[in-house]
């Protein structure tokens, strides 16, 4: 293994240790934002992902000699464990991501979001360290205008949620690790996803100029993907004192209700309209706000707030089009 993980890289004895990080699931939404990021800084990534999108995403950084691919599944125990091998770090992203993508195959879903990570514990050697994701839906309903913290109660509802919260805990029990509990993700990736709530609303704002909103005074929470790269470095660099907890990861302006993101978006393309329909439910009853003190007190601040990411999206959308069965 190859030293201090908090440290991208340290020379010793003349020659220049590299910090690596084993990314499962690094080809997608987030970690394909993730891995460039960690290159950049100095760190050697290596990324185990099955490509289930068929992604090109981390075609860009192929040619850094830091960087290393395997294509194979993180429920197998052969591959996982030669995967695991040289690590320091271990950022675990494969999972069947969402409640609907759960719902359509829970067999895959159990396997990969919790099962996979169990077995990750198990063939992991002490030292090496695990910053892992989780969704902050698992706080449900939130009590009127308190915010969540991370001494909250978790009551997943979808099982999507419960697979997460219950990979959150067995990491935490297993000691030398850090979790995040991620608000709603937004921003352009290179293995760009158009079910994030932000990232569908500006799409729909872009092509339709309008779109149909249930339960709209529900309140969610938002972070750019690249303050989510961010948080993962900030939790590398600080890992000592973060390590053991939980922490909420959001933009803290950014505790809004559906019908307020129409209204950002709105204010940069003002002939979007937003109606309100009695149909549809959000399968893990969302509607909370959310407190991202813990982590702010650790010296971690966003840096993409929720306007200028909505800049981005619309230049984003004039790029991708999904105008594969049009004619014009
Ligand atoms: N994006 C968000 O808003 C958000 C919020 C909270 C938590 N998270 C968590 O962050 C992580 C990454 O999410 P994402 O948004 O990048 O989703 P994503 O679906 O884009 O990425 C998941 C990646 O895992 C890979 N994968 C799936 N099954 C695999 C397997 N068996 N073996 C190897 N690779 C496999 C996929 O090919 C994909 O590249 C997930 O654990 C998710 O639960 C995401």
């Amino acid at each position: 293994m190859g030293g201090d993980p908090g440290k991208a890289r340290r020379v010793t004895m003349g020659a220049i240790m590299v910090t690596n990080v084993l990314i499962t699931g690094g080809a997608g939404y987030i970690g394909s934002v993730l891995a460039p990021a960690l290159l950049r800084e100095g760190y050697a990534v290596h990324v185990l992902d099955n490509f289930r999108f068929d992604q090109t995403s981390l075609t860009d950084c192929c040619l850094d000699p830091n960087f290393r691919v395997t294509r194979g599944d993180c429920r197998e125990k052969h591959t996982l464990a030669l995967a695991l091998h040289n690590a320091d770090v271990i950022i675990p992203l494969a999972a069947i991501v969402g409640a609907p993508a759960c719902d359509r195959d829970p067999t895959a879903a159990v396997s990969t979001n919790l099962d996979a990570i169990k077995l990750l514990l198990s063939l992991r050697s002490n030292a090496q360290r695990v910053i892992l994701p989780n969704t902050n839906s698992g706080y449900g309903i939130g009590a009127k205008e308190a915010f969540c913290t991370e001494e909250s109660p978790l009551r997943p509802l979808s099982l999507y949620g419960r697979t997460k919260v219950d990979a959150e805990q067995a990491v935490l029990d297993a000691g030398n690790a850090v979790t995040f509990r991620l608000a709603t993700v937004f921003g352009l990736s290179p293995r760009m996803r158009l079910d994030l709530l932000v990232n569908d609303f500006v799409y729909r704002a872009v092509m339709d100029r309008a779109v149909v909103v249930f339960e709209g005074h529900a309140k969610r929470n938002f972070i750019h993907v690249r303050d989510v790269a961010r948080a993962f470095t900030h939790a590398m660099a600080n890992f000592e004192s973060m390590q053991g907890k939980p922490y909420n990861v959001g933009l803290s302006d950014a505790n809004l209700s559906k019908l307020e993101l129409c209204d950002a978006i709105c204010e940069q393309l003002p002939g979007f309209t937003a109606l309100e329909a009695p149909i549809g439910e959000d399968p893990d009853k969302r509607d909370y706000i959310v407190s991202n003190a813990r982590i702010e007190a650790t010296g971690f601040r966003p840096q993409v707030s929720l306007a200028d990411g909505i800049r981005e999206l619309i230049k984003g959308f004039t790029i991708l089009r999904n105008s594969r069965f049009g004619n014009v």
